[in-house]
């Protein structure tokens, strides 16, 4: 399937341009097997890039002008890289505004080019299409024009794009799409940046993801919302703990000794935190002795945690763990990503695929009367030039 899409955005770019594209950058989306809203709170994270990515097709133009269209949407914009770069309100364009100012800030001196690219991962399902696309694109840059630019650093420069945008994210999504690895997950230390990779071998069970084909419009402001909410009570732990300088740092006890001091959000979302760093060491241990079932259980934990503590799912999220709680051949699901919508990330045993799908959509479509997605993964490699 990349390889129509990346024969098409050549192609596209030949076309567009009267010219063969001499730099192909592919760039994925990523899941999560665990840790979700912890990136930001100094937690673990295990995620993994997919076989699902953004092609762009690159090559210089000895101007001072990016001309830059998007394929999949047929608009295109032209902009001076040598200029500041303003918020506007074409989405799109600003993560890629985003990146050429982090460019700016950085120091580096760039010229002209032009890029095509198309996308083949999901857009709303929390497969970070923009991690992607922030990263792809810094990535080309960095190889069109030898910047030297190292890949961890594409990821933070990606993740100030995004900020810049207006989503205050942490760092899984732009690391796991440059670092991913092939059949590996990443455990992210978001405090210190180290990583290792640990096989992504599920044994007997499969991971589907089920997409609710919903995204509510809540997501940036409660995800900035939640944000502040951590800080809140990280701050409330440290002014009567100072030994603790982190969430990791906490035990439960820390949390629930403090309650009357928190709001009930604030608790709520701190105690969510403290557990969920727990499970996510707990969960990388399980993967590596092979204790699926084990891991399946942390999952439905997690769920639990971001509905009724965290609270960043939403009834349609609720309803597809719900399904798969019930289903004797399903060991684990939880939302996936920022929440608000998007997909669950489900464990199905070998065998059962075909039947669970059938069944949930049909529920699910029965339910809410919308039409359920489902995406078939493969972990895969992280941001690349091909060859
Ligand atoms: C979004 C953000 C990530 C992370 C997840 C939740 O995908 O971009 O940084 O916080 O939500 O885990």
């Amino acid at each position: 399937m990349n390889e129509i899409l990346i024969k098409d955005t050549k192609a596209f770019y030949q076309k567009t341009f009267n010219a063969p594209a001499g730099t192909i950058i592919l760039s994925p989306g990523r899941i999560n097997i665990i840790g979700e809203h912890i990136d930001y709170n100094d937690g673990y994270v295990l995620p993994a890039a997919i076989d699902k990515i953004i092609c762009f097709a690159f090559e210089k133009n000895n101007t001072k002008i990016a001309k830059i269209h998007a394929i999949d949407l047929d608009e295109s914009f032209e902009i001076d890289v040598t200029s500041k770069q303003e918020l506007t309100d074409s989405v799109w364009t600003n993560y890629l505004r985003g990146v050429l100012n982090q460019l700016h800030l950085k120091g580096y001196a760039l010229e002209g080019f032009n890029c095509t690219f198309s996308s083949n991962i999901p857009s709303g399902s929390g497969l970070s299409s923009s991690a992607a696309l922030e990263c792809g694109f810094l990535y080309g840059i960095n190889e069109l024009f030898n910047l030297g630019i190292k890949p961890i650093d594409i990821a933070l420069m990606g993740q100030s794009a995004e900020h810049w945008v207006g989503i205050n994210c942490g760092i899984m999504d732009q690391f796991s799409s440059v670092m991913g690895l092939e059949d590996k997950v990443i455990k992210i230390d978001c405090k210190t940046l180290e990583y290792t990779y640990h096989d992504a071998n599920f044994v007997d069970y499969s991971l589907i993801l089920f997409d609710s084909n919903v995204k509510h419009s809540l997501f940036t402001s409660e995800y900035n919302t939640r944000r502040i909410e951590c800080g809140e009570g990280l701050d409330i732990i440290k002014a009567n703990y100072p030994e603790i300088t982190s969430f990791r740092d906490c035990d439960v006890n820390h949390v629930t000794s403090l309650q009357s001091k928190m709001t009930d959000n604030v608790y709520r979302r701190s105690l969510y935190v403290v557990k969920e760093i727990k499970r996510v060491i707990q969960a990388c241990v399980a993967l590596d002795g092979g204790d699926i079932l084990t891991l399946g259980k942390l999952m439905f934990e997690t769920h639990d945690g971001l509905s009724v503590n965290y609270e960043v799912s939403c009834d349609e999220l609720d309803y597809l763990v719900e399904l798969a709680k019930a289903e004797d051949t399903v060991i684990g699901s939880r939302l996936m990503g920022g929440g608000f919508g998007g997909c669950t990330i489900t464990l199905v045993k070998k065998g059962s695929e075909e039947a669970v799908k059938a069944k949930f959509s049909k529920l699910y479509l029965d339910k809410f009367g919308i039409e359920l997605k489902i995406h078939d993964v493969k972990v895969s490699n992280g941001t690349s030039l091909y060859k």
